[in-house]
């Protein structure tokens, strides 16, 4: 596949970063060729490899300021997963592997469909649909079915993802550097709590925090990567679409940006990181995103396309679901092989995404 194909849904889909993050991420992508590199205080690490080592081989504090499983004790309280270590992370990890097994993948799945007939009813009449809204109210099914909440309105759903995104985006601003963790310091608010009641534990919260950011992050990024690279023909294609799940997934890299702190002196790459230094581990460049365009037919190696959802015993529990998910949106979507009328970035999202991204069916689909 040519450069050419990709370079209007590059060029689209860098807005994300550049309105999201508008000025630590062009420094990150200033260095992005070195594997590792120390800004200031900082470890910069872009290498696969090096990403990989750290996250499996490199002895990381999870309970300290600058990463999220400090934010999660910091604003949740302990229990939260990302703040837990040795036995008692082994156990939340293997009962919540339980839940999101290909068993409880499954029985989400009725959840999260009403979502998508919905959204495919639009597209059917002619009408324009709202990706991020779209994605708001899916991941909101899938969240209060995750946690056994008894959903009181479907607005309800909305309102939990409005919520989860607005809370996340608090907690992104103390870990990751920006003016402005300066300006957000003392103003952490937790939208979560009315909404959840008494499931407004800090597992419970967590969930609902992961699984809310990275969906409306995902989906509406790789919607408008198939309407600007016209893949609709290859989402349609059963034998072809989990490969480019999987080629979206690397190229937009949810969640490009890792910050996680050494909790021992080290060696990475050759250089020594000190205990207490932060890690930015990036994602985004560790699977080559920006060079190699999604090929369902020639993918990454699965090292390098792996690592967007973390590595060994701390990756991510929510990949198959993730997977699973976009997969039943890109087939539901593809025969109406929408293009993109409106979009616009989120302004400091936790996550690099799309405040809004409007499509409508193509009129020879
Ligand atoms: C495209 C979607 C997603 C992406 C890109 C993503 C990415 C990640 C990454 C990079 C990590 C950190 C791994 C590490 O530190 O090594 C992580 C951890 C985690 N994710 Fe996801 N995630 C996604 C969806 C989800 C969903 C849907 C859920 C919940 C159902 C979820 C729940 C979690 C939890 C609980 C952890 C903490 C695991 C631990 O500390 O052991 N994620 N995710």
């Amino acid at each position: 596949m040519s450069v050419d194909r990709f370079s209007r849904a590059r060029r689209r889909d860098r807005q994300v970063y550049l309105v999201g993050r508008p000025v630590i991420f062009p420094l990150l992508a200033a260095v992005r060729r070195f594997p590792a590199i120390r800004v200031g205080s900082r470890m910069v690490i872009n290498d696969p490899d090096l990403v990989r080592t750290v996250l499996t081989e490199v002895p990381l504090d999870r309970t300290s300021a600058g990463t999220m499983g400090g934010s999660v004790r910091k604003h949740h309280g302990t229990g939260g997963i990302f703040d837990e270590s040795g036995a008692d992370h082994r156990a939340s990890k293997r009962a919540l592997a339980a839940r999101l097994d290909s068993t409880g993948v499954a029985a989400l799945r009725p959840f999260w469909q009403p979502a998508i007939a919905d959204m495919t009813d639009r597209l059917a009449a002619g009408r324009t649909v709202d990706m991020c809204r779209f994605a708001d109210e899916l991941a909101g099914r899938t969240t209060a079915a995750l946690l056994g909440v008894d959903v009181p309105s479907p607005r309800w759903c909305v309102d939990l993802a409005v919520a989860a995104r607005r809370t996340a985006a608090l907690s992104a601003a103390e870990e990751i550097p920006s003016p402005r963790r300066l300006l957000r310091r003392n103003g952490f608010v937790d939208h979560l709590d009315d909404l959840l009641g008494e499931h407004a534990d800090p597992l419970s919260k967590v969930l609902a925090l992961a699984t809310i950011n990275t969906t409306v992050a995902a989906i509406p990024r790789a919607v408008a990567w198939c309407a600007d690279a016209d893949l609709w023909a290859d989402a349609a294609d059963e034998a072809i679409r989990s490969r480019l799940v999987t080629e979206l997934l690397r190229v937009t890299a949810p969640t490009p940006l890792l910050p996680r702190v050494a909790a021992e002196d080290a060696m990475v790459g050759g250089r020594p990181v000190r205990r207490g230094d932060q890690l930015l581990l990036m994602v985004l460049h560790a699977a080559r995103s920006r060079e190699r365009g999604p090929d369902p037919r020639n993918p990454a190696p699965v090292r390098e396309a792996n690592l967007v959802f973390g590595a060994g015993a701390r990756a991510c529990p929510g990949a198959r679901l993730a997977r699973e998910q976009l997969g039943d949106v890109l087939a539901a979507v593809a025969p109406y092989r929408p293009a993109v009328m409106r979009a616009r970035a989120e302004r400091g999202g936790a996550l690099p995404s799309w405040a809004q991204l409007t499509v409508r069916a193509r009129g020879d689909a």
